[in-house]
């Protein structure tokens, strides 16, 4: 229970590692609003989790949507001391063939919704003087360069900057700004890792582990940068990647 009677809002909770940060935050004692565009889904999560995960419609490109997530938690759940700006999405091919208009939704997703997400659930906790974590949800992309995501990399980089900024900003009001970049993870989302797929070979040969990431250990990693454990970390980003940053070459075929 390391964050019991925590208060924390989660967007894109409704399926993926946001729903693996939704369980492991209510069994770990935390009350949860799930903010998201998929209604059925998010409300079904929070139906089986009972009176301590809330849900609401948020869309994250729009300020207000973001706003009303942070007040729904502060009404249902009685505070707001834990953010995860997790609601993402990701692109296929090059940057060169990416079209203004993926590249503009990329932004406002993965780029803007962070930002209105960190700074409505910050102007909360500064009114408040509670404090607070706000974790913003990066990858292995942000300091990687990558073939066949479009302007997918881009976006996470500019969540490494966002969070590197404010989490200089405010410390003066003991919130703590920290980033998790997860390597490939098996969600709808690395639907083409599936097994015996090429992609997924490939992850094997370049990951030390050599498998996939499960969203739970996202969720683990989450626990701990939300708790009192991480008191004296801002800023940074925590790679959760199977040692894949770390390994310079491809393992070896394995004999
Ligand atoms: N799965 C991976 O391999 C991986 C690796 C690195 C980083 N990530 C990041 O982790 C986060 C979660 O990814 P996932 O794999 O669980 O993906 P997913 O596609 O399973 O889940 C993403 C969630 O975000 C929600 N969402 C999308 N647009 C939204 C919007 N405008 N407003 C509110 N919610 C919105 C979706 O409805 C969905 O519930 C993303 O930020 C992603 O970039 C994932």
């Amino acid at each position: 229970m390391r964050l019991k009677n925590k208060v924390a809002v989660i967007t894109g909770g409704s399926q993926g590692i946001g729903a693996a940060y939704v369980r492991r935050f209510v069994a770990e004692g935390a009350k949860v609003t799930i903010g998201d565009v998929l209604d059925k889904e998010g409300q079904a999560l929070a139906r089986e989790l009972g009176p301590a995960a809330s849900y609401i419609h948020c869309d994250v490109t729009r300020e207000s949507d973001v706003a009303r997530l942070m007040d729904e938690a502060l009404s249902v759940h009685g505070g707001l001391d834990i953010a995860i700006a997790n609601a993402g999405i990701v692109d296929s091919g090059s940057i060169m063939e990416s079209d203004e208009a993926m590249f503009d939704r990329m932004m406002a997703i993965n780029v803007k919704g962070v930002f209105f997400t960190c700074r409505q659930a910050a102007r909360r906790m500064i009114a408040r003087k509670t404090g607070g974590v706000l974790i913003n949800i990066s990858s292995i992309v942000a300091i990687l360069g990558e073939i066949g995501e479009g302007c997918y990399p881009v976006s996470k980089g500019a969540v490494g900057a966002l969070t590197r900024t404010l989490a200089v900003e405010l410390a003066d009001h003991n919130i703590r700004v920290v980033a998790i970049g997860p390597a490939g993870t098996r969600t709808a989302m690395m639907a083409d890792a599936a097994p015996g797929s090429a992609r997924l070979r490939n992850i094997e040969l370049r990951t030390p582990m050599r498998r996939m990431g499960e969203p739970e250990e996202m969720a683990g990693v989450a626990v701990f940068l939300a708790s009192d454990d991480a008191s004296y970390i801002t800023g940074q980003t925590i790679f959760a990647d199977g040692g894949r940053l770390v390994l310079n070459l491809n393992m070896k075929e394995r004999g």
